[in-house]
């Protein structure tokens, strides 16, 4: 959301004759845009506002410094209170703002702090999205009323939004007319989306997916991230459709129904497990990827061992596991019951390790196959090409084929790696070049 929310504030600003630099120390302006979700977000900011303001000084002060997103959201006046060189503090929905903060900034009037939610959706205020490359993320649904226990996204993001169907079929076209093949569709609760379609029908996520799956030129859809509860039935059975990527990120957290009841998060394991099978039918190759939290207050240890027996159950593709942090304002963070420091250290290790071995079993099964990559980026070395796998793998081939930059090209999987896959490009090669076909 955040990568998403960069790319939008440089929509902003490019009128005002703004374009991204690749260094700090050549920007007039730098934007720090924010996460609040895990541990020592503030210290994080902080410190890299401290560096910044070295750079600012070398300039001898010709640099605005803005804070952006959700620690800027919390925090507030207490930024510029305890880093007075800040120009501008803006909240994760008020980047609309920024021209008209800037202006004011480069008048002098530092100090600025703009942290309501706009009384429409902050969509509603940006100009058009531009292109992003053949990848691209496009937000549907923003916000959270779930109030997981540990959670401060809905106090930082404000309550759930989902945005009208069309203006998000409007924005994906002209993605797509733009080059984009594969769209990233996103929300802090995707899947709860409920947007409002030109037939005044409250549309699904299933619904919107159905929809964008028959624009021609766009070969790929995901969706990030989502809640087991709203897993519906035809959610479940959209992942049938060829556009839609074999791939889920399904965080469930913790594998203790006790644990999950204290989270707030209104669901059991058996619903989840049943939720993963059902998608299994629908769609057997699909892979699995998920977030956990351990050290939760009250975790015993026969509860994170919950956790343990759940994910040798699933096998997970690959997943984020994180120890507890007390978030300020959450009800958790008050709990009596925290977890010392060194017992979350342990069990993190514990997990860490078998969703490791889990993720390399994934990618090494993969030698051999031949599968088809969407060829995104330059890699780290000369000539190299990286792009994705349906399974959201990271593949790099070793190619001067500049016709495959942005394409979708076949590929035999060579190489295994915990973090990504080598791979070699099939010859001939059928590319899928819009809705030409050219033959390498
Ligand atoms: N402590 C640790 N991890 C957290 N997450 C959210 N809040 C916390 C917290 N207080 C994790 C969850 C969520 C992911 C985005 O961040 O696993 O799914
Ligand atoms: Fe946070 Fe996700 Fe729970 Fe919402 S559903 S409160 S975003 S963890």
């Amino acid at each position: 959301m955040n990568a998403y929310d960069t790319v939008r504030m440089h929509d902003v600003m490019r009128p005002l004759g703004y374009a991204a630099s690749d260094t700090p120390e050549d920007a007039d302006l730098v934007i720090l845009n924010t996460c609040h979700i895990r541990e020592k977000a503030e210290e994080k900011v902080y410190s890299d506002l401290g560096r910044i303001r070295d750079l600012k000084k070398e300039r001898g002060g010709e640099m605005l410094i803005a804070v952006g997103g959700c620690v800027g959201q919390a925090e507030g006046e207490e930024i510029i209170r305890r880093a007075p060189y800040v120009d501008m503090v803006m909240g994760s929905h008020s980047y609309h703002q920024l021209p008209e903060m800037v202006t004011k900034a480069i008048r002098g009037q530092g100090g600025i702090v703009e942290l309501d939610f706009p009384p429409e959706p902050k969509f509603d205020y940006l100009p058009d999205a531009t292109s992003q490359g053949a990848s691209a993320f496009l937000s549907v649904q923003e916000g959270c009323d779930k109030f997981c226990t540990f959670c401060v996204v809905p106090y930082t993001r404000g309550a759930e939004y989902s945005r009208k169907v069309s203006a998000i079929l409007e924005e994906a076209k002209r993605l797509v007319d733009q080059g984009t093949m594969d769209i990233m569709l996103l929300g802090q609760n995707v899947n709860a989306y409920h947007g409002e379609g030109a037939d005044g029908r409250s549309w699904s996520l299933a619904d919107l997916m159905a929809e964008l799956s028959k624009m021609d030129g766009l070969k790929r859809i995901r969706y990030i991230t989502s809640h087991p509860r709203d897993m519906t039935q035809d959610l479940i059975d959209i992942h049938g459709e060829e556009k839609i990527m074999p791939y889920l990120h399904l965080p469930i957290q913790s594998g203790s129904n006790s644990v999950l009841k204290r989270m707030n998060r209104k669901h059991t394991t058996d619903l989840y497990l049943d939720i993963l099978s059902r998608l299994r039918k629908v769609r057997p190759d699909i892979a699995f990827t998920s977030d956990f939290i351990v050290g939760f207050p009250g975790e015993t240890d026969a509860e994170f061992e919950e956790t343990m027996e759940l994910v040798r159950q699933v096998n997970y593709a690959a997943a984020y596991s994180f120890k507890y942090s007390p978030r300020p304002g959450t009800p958790a963070a008050t709990d009596e019951n925290q977890v010392p420091e060194e017992v979350k250290k342990l069990r993190l290790a514990r997990l860490q390790a078998l969703l490791q071995e889990q993720q390399m079993a994934f990618n090494a099964a993969t030698v051999g196959k031949t599968f088809e990559v969407l060829f995104d980026r330059d890699g780290k070395l000369e000539g190299q090409l990286l792009g994705k796998s349906p399974y959201m793998q990271s593949v790099h081939i070793s190619s001067q084929n500049a016709e495959i930059r942005n394409q979708i090209a076949k590929v035999r999987i060579t190489g295994g790696y915990l973090n990504s896959l080598a791979g070699e490009i099939v010859v001939p090669n059928v590319l899928t070049l819009g809705t030409r076909y050219a033959t390498l």
